[in-house]
């Protein structure tokens, strides 16, 4: 069992807090009411870079000291973030390399956030500066239990320091240009570079239609980002604390970070959770499945969500009753160790003062959110130390990998939005609809666990994966590859031959792809029953060695196979060559769970999500019905402190979280 940090060996619950922007006097207040509705961790510091450090050789911790003792002495924790993802005004000023490019190369004016150069030495000497300096004073301190550096890493920089580093870093990539030239196909429009000097980022006037390029751009930009977080994680850590070391990732990154690189260098994984207000289920399990992934299960951070409304979408719905909680326990249910919010005091000024808060302006600890707030505080308090730590153990997983994203957009063709997001989450959704405990694993994920691995539109095959994919076949396990799959390699070139080298694994050659326009479809028949419909893309495929299960019904290539299955070693690969409709997915994805015996922890009607975690099974009823669930033998329900048995009925969007009973 991992736990973030044995000092607090329970669910933590809070959030945010920004002391800095109020006066001593309200402080006061915040620890009453934090205690009021049993708000336990408080992130403090996110953006208090110009508070800390007013001028260059100034530096103010007076007042953060009396929060932290403060918030100790209320018997309250802290989660202590480096102010380092808004730079103070008379650094952009004094040292204008801190500030980023856009696409076009031009330097940005100050303001905003995350408005810095990555790889600007005076941004970095100032970050690892204030890091170093909270890491000496702080480390110690009884209240803090996880150190918080910067906030979301994102966005790319186009300056002339990015040009002149990235130089280096493809020149330590390809050693020679000639490797270069090959790798990223230059002779093409005469793009052959014969000079480092002549490579510049794929500016949005400039390179940027050359795919190898775009991707190292963004690999890149990546580990710049993350060296920027490294430097600040290794001057904390020359100072003694027991805090682990995370920073906060948010949604489904704007696709700009590879995460997967940064879970080895965070000491756990922290999620900032924004579904939009109309989002399924399913897409936010999936999300919350990634994250978990990130570091092979390690129960995980919900570091962010709003107890009410987000403010940056064109329509900001509020959460309606109940949803807060919902969501909360469905974030524990796939992992999260931790429950906290954004934010716990809404500002007077500034553009977030009409983001959802615990406290709201009016103060009043009456309203609705406060209150929804504090009972859940109290019965998450009540769970003490069940739950936290718990792993999940599945037997399914569905790949996912940021590099094949990048490619797959960066690819001028066949279709413009290729949709592999929305292809992701409808195979997950699939899974998902069967309360099956889903994985989300990566092309460098060990697969040894698993009995059924899909890999949707996995367009780029690395190096390795189709070894792993093999290995996984040759003990009886089952693979499922999907439309546009094998068609790159990992520096963006061609496969001669579609899927590439998957093409022996699931006994296909794809000989041609076909592009459908918006409302036009083809059929799939399956021979054993059922016709589906399928959209956007088709492929024309040649089974090799994989007979044939399902076959388009139109067009020329009607007859043509659609969907395959190939023996393999004792295992089975499945090649599905288009985007079927749901329908089709529900069907398929019963069937290869059926061929292994995986089973739901209990049956439940259509959006009441079970979920198993370590010992514990919850129920999570995201409709706005009663639902009726048969137990098939007695279980205790956690929340209640019950015994239950015979039919369950769970109110709308009501959560249960059941142990069996011996
Ligand atoms: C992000 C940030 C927070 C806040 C919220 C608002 O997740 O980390 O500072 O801006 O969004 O939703
Ligand atoms: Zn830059």
């Amino acid at each position: 069992m991992s736990l973030i940090n044995p000092r607090l060996p329970v669910i933590w619950h809070g959030g945010d807090y920004n002391p800095e922007q109020w006066r001593p006097a309200t402080w006061d207040e915040d620890m009453r009411l934090m205690q009021e509705c049993h708000f336990r961790v408080a992130t403090v510091g996110v953006f208090a870079w110009a508070a800390l450090q007013p001028s260059e050789d100034t530096f103010t911790f007076d007042w953060l000291d009396r929060v932290l003792d403060k918030l100790g002495a209320a018997d309250r924790y802290v989660c202590l973030a480096t102010p380092t993802a808004a730079q103070p005004a008379w650094m952009s000023r004094a040292y204008p390399d801190v500030l980023r490019a856009g696409p076009d190369g031009r330097r940005g004016h100050h303001g905003r956030r995350v408005n810095y150069c990555p790889n600007s030495p005076n941004y970095r000497r100032f970050a690892a500066g204030i890091a170093s300096r909270l890491g000496e004073r702080y480390g110690q301190h009884p209240a803090l239990v996880v150190w918080h550096v910067s906030n979301e890493y994102g966005g790319m920089c186009y300056c002339d320091t990015c040009a002149a580093a990235f130089r280096h870093w493809l020149q330590r990539r390809y050693s020679t240009l000639d490797e270069l030239n090959e790798r990223w196909w230059t002779a093409f429009w005469s793009h052959t570079f014969t000079d480092w000097e002549q490579i510049e980022p794929p500016y949005s006037n400039g390179e940027s239609l050359t795919a190898g390029l775009t991707l190292d751009y963004k690999r890149f930009q990546n580990e710049s980002m993350l060296d920027c977080f490294k430097l600040e994680r290794d001057a904390l850590r020359a100072h003694p604390s027991d805090a682990p070391i995370t920073t906060n990732m948010h949604g489904q990154p704007d696709a700009v970070l590879d995460l997967r690189v940064w879970a080895p260098e965070v000491d756990v994984i922290a999620y900032d959770c924004y579904p939009w207000p109309t989002a399924d289920a399913s897409d936010i399990a999936f999300l919350h499945d990634l994250y978990r992934g990130l570091k092979d299960g390690q129960p995980y951070m919900l570091m962010e969500q709003t107890p009410s409304s987000q403010n940056w979408q064109p329509v900001n719905a509020l959460k309606r009753p109940g949803v807060m909680r919902l969501w909360s326990y469905l974030a524990v249910a796939h992992g999260a160790d931790t429950v906290m919010y954004f934010q716990w005091r809404r500002g007077r000024g500034g553009c977030e003062k009409l983001h959802g808060a615990v406290v709201e302006h009016g103060r009043d600890p009456s309203a609705r959110v406060f209150r929804e707030v504090a009972e859940l505080g109290e019965e998450l308090e009540r769970l003490g130390d069940a739950i936290v730590g718990a792993r999940k153990s599945s037997r399914v997983a569905v790949l996912y990998d940021w590099n094949n994203w990048w490619a797959v957009d960066n690819a001028v063709g066949p279709i413009q939005d290729k949709e592999y997001i929305p292809t992701l989450r409808a195979w997950y959704g699939a899974l998902w609809r069967r309360n099956v405990g889903v994985d989300i694993v990566f092309s460098d994920s060990d697969l040894t666990s698993y009995d059924v691995l899909i890999a949707p539109m996995l367009h780029m095959v690395k190096a390795g994966v189709a070894d792993r994919v093999q290995a996984l076949l040759e003990r009886g396990g089952t693979f499922v590859a999907t439309v546009f799959s094998g068609v790159v390699d990992e520096t963006d070139l061609a496969y001669e031959g579609y899927p590439g080298p998957l093409r022996p694994l699931l006994g296909v050659w794809v000989e041609e792809i076909d592009a459908l326009y918006a409302g036009q479809t083809n059929r799939v028949v399956m021979a054993d029953g059922g016709s589906y419909s399928c959209s956007r893309l088709c492929e024309i495929v040649h089974a090799e060695t994989a007979e044939i299960l399902g076959t388009f019904a139109e067009d020329f290539y009607a007859g043509s196979p659609a969907v395959t299955r190939n023996r393999f070693g004792s295992g089975t690969a499945y090649y599905v060559a288009t985007q079927p409709d749901p329908a089709f997915l529900d069907a398929f994805v019963g069937r290869l769970l059926d061929e292994h015996g995986i089973m739901p922890p209990l049956h439940a009607p259509a959006g009441v999500e079970v979920a198993a975690r370590g010992v514990y099974t919850f129920l999570l009823n995201h409709t706005d019905e009663v639902a009726h669930i048969d137990l098939p033998r007695k279980y205790h329900d956690l929340l209640r402190a019950m015994d239950v048995t015979g039919t369950l009925a769970i109110a709308a969007r009501d959560v249960r979280i059941l142990t069996t009973v011996q």
